[in-house]
């Protein structure tokens, strides 16, 4: 079994990156939008800036209080969306539950959407002509590439329909000629399903659902769960943990993600890389 690291390949990309921008005059900016206290985005938020600061490209973290209203959001993203200087806007979700998030994904300016959110740009994804590619399920691409696994003809199962991981993954997954499966909690003999899969993808969100008797022998098992699970033997009070019950399925798999340091690392390299591509779309 080979563990597919997040961390090295996330490395490499980020320094193919830094080399890319070193004669740059003006580097290419991110903007990260945090409303409230959610303490995974807050974390999330802060790899992102760091990210930044650590390839050379400019950015700025932009807080509001958790009361904030979606009059206030959209007038940020206004400002954003009119100010030159800004290559890329990211407003970190769960949004609190006062502000539409149909909204505030459709007013960032579609030239500026890193996340590739925007109904317009997701549109371009599921005709085949994007110019960016959502960040997680670009990673998983990226990560399986960088690793040489072939995807064409294979089955791919995506379990989970989200429309920041599920729902685009499978696009790219079809995209590389893959054959995909799109499973959910309502989906019958879900486990069959997965035992079907040459690639298993966990999207689901919930701490270590995929067992190892759901793995086929030799499939490639990619684990985009990040989940906070008590733990008193640790400082935090909690570790984090997959989707997928790791020790199991490394007894299967023939490659595998940890968590963390599989998927996680991977979504920010991406996202430094859609940050690039806006600002030489716009910039030249
Ligand atoms: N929340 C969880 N994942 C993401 C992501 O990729 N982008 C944004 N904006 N919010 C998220």
């Amino acid at each position: 079994m080979t563990v597919l690291d997040g961390n090295l390949v996330a490395k490499q990309i980020k320094d193919e990156i830094r080399r890319a921008i070193a004669g740059y005059a003006v580097k290419p900016k991110l903007v990260v939008i945090l409303v409230g206290e959610n303490p995974a985005s807050k974390v999330y938020v802060g790899m992102k800036d760091k990210a930044c600061a650590e390839i050379g490209f400019a950015s700025e973290k932009l807080v509001l209080p958790a009361s904030a209203s979606e009059a206030e959001l959209l007038a940020l993203i206004d400002r954003l969306n009119a100010d030159d200087t800004v290559d890329g806007i990211l407003c970190q979700l769960p949004l609190p539950k006062q502000i539409r998030e149909h909204q505030v994904l459709e007013r960032i300016s579609p030239q500026k959407d890193v996340d590739c959110f925007h109904p317009m740009n997701v549109g371009y994804l599921a005709t085949g002509n994007p110019f960016v590619k959502p960040c997680t399920p670009a990673g998983v691409i990226e990560i399986m590439k960088r690793y040489q696994i072939n995807l064409s003809g294979a089955h791919a199962v995506v379990v989970g329909r989200s429309n920041i991981v599920g729902k685009p993954l499978a696009q790219l997954l079809l995209a590389e000629h893959a054959t995909v499966t799109i499973c959910h909690s309502r989906t019958k003999d879900l486990a069959a399903v997965c035992r079907s899969a040459d690639i298993l993808c966990a999207a689901i969100g919930k701490p270590e659902m995929v067992q190892g008797d759901w793995i086929k022998d030799g499939a490639v098992v990619i684990d985009v769960g990040v989940n906070r699970v008590d733990d008193a033997t640790n400082p935090r009070g909690y570790k984090l943990v997959g989707d997928v019950d790791y020790a199991a399925a490394a007894k299967r798999a023939s490659y595998l993600t940890p968590v963390p340091g599989g998927i996680g690392p991977m979504t920010i390299a991406m996202l430094m890389q859609n940050t690039l591509e806006l600002h030489k779309r716009r910039c030249g």
